[in-house]
């Protein structure tokens, strides 16, 4: 029991130090988009990670990944196998908003994804869906998978497996849930491949 307070203090107190360096982080092209830097949220002992790529204007208003529309399908695709928000932990790979929803930049990328990285380290998911291209290659590339790196239209739903400092980690490419806005097509295949998620835990 002690041992557990022990370690749940020390993930939040990690959590915590990379929040502060985030909010003290004012050297990003980024910064003068900023509302509110969004760091992550959910359950810091998680086995599911879910790593999209930058926080959205909505987001950058509340603090809140995923409270957009793309949010509302994020929820519907976690609903569907029952799997509770707060169950997750759900984070970016860019803590700051792109200038009008762009996509995120390379240079971008490398100056959060140490935030990321670490997060992960924390956290010692079992699994991470990563949502959408970006999210993907990151962390394919970053973790020894790059030679398995395929669009996100063939990847998607497929099960990798990297070596990761805590142990091994399965990999899960999804499509990104904005996708599925507009596209009921899409949302069936995220429905898809939420349970190939779910069949992982
Ligand atoms: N899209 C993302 O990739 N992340 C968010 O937090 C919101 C929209």
């Amino acid at each position: 029991m002690m041992v557990l307070m022990d370690e749940e203090k020390a993930r939040f107190e990690a959590l915590k130090k990379i929040r502060d360096e985030v909010v003290n982080f004012k050297d990003s092209p980024l910064t003068p988009f900023r509302i509110k830097p969004i760091i992550g949220e959910g359950n810091h002992f998680a086995s599911i990670m879910l790593i999209g790529e930058a926080p959205g204007k909505n987001e950058s208003e509340t603090g809140h990944p995923f409270c957009g529309a793309s949010g509302r399908i994020l929820d519907e695709l976690l609903a569907s196998i029952s799997l509770p928000r707060e169950e997750v932990y759900i984070t970016n790979i860019l803590k700051d908003r792109p200038p009008n929803n762009r996509d995120p930049l390379p240079s971008e990328i490398e100056m959060y994804a140490p935030w990321l990285d670490r997060q992960i380290e924390i956290i010692k998911p079992k699994i991470l869906g990563l949502l959408g291209r970006f999210s993907m290659g990151y962390i394919m590339e970053r973790y020894e998978l790059k030679n398995l790196i395929e669009p996100i239209s063939r990847a998607h739903g497929r099960v990798y497996e990297a070596d990761f400092k805590f142990g091994m980690v399965k990999i899960v490419p999804l499509y990104h849930p904005a996708v599925a806005v507009y596209n009921a097509n899409m949302k069936e295949e995220l429905i898809k491949d939420f349970k190939v998620l779910k069949e992982l835990i």
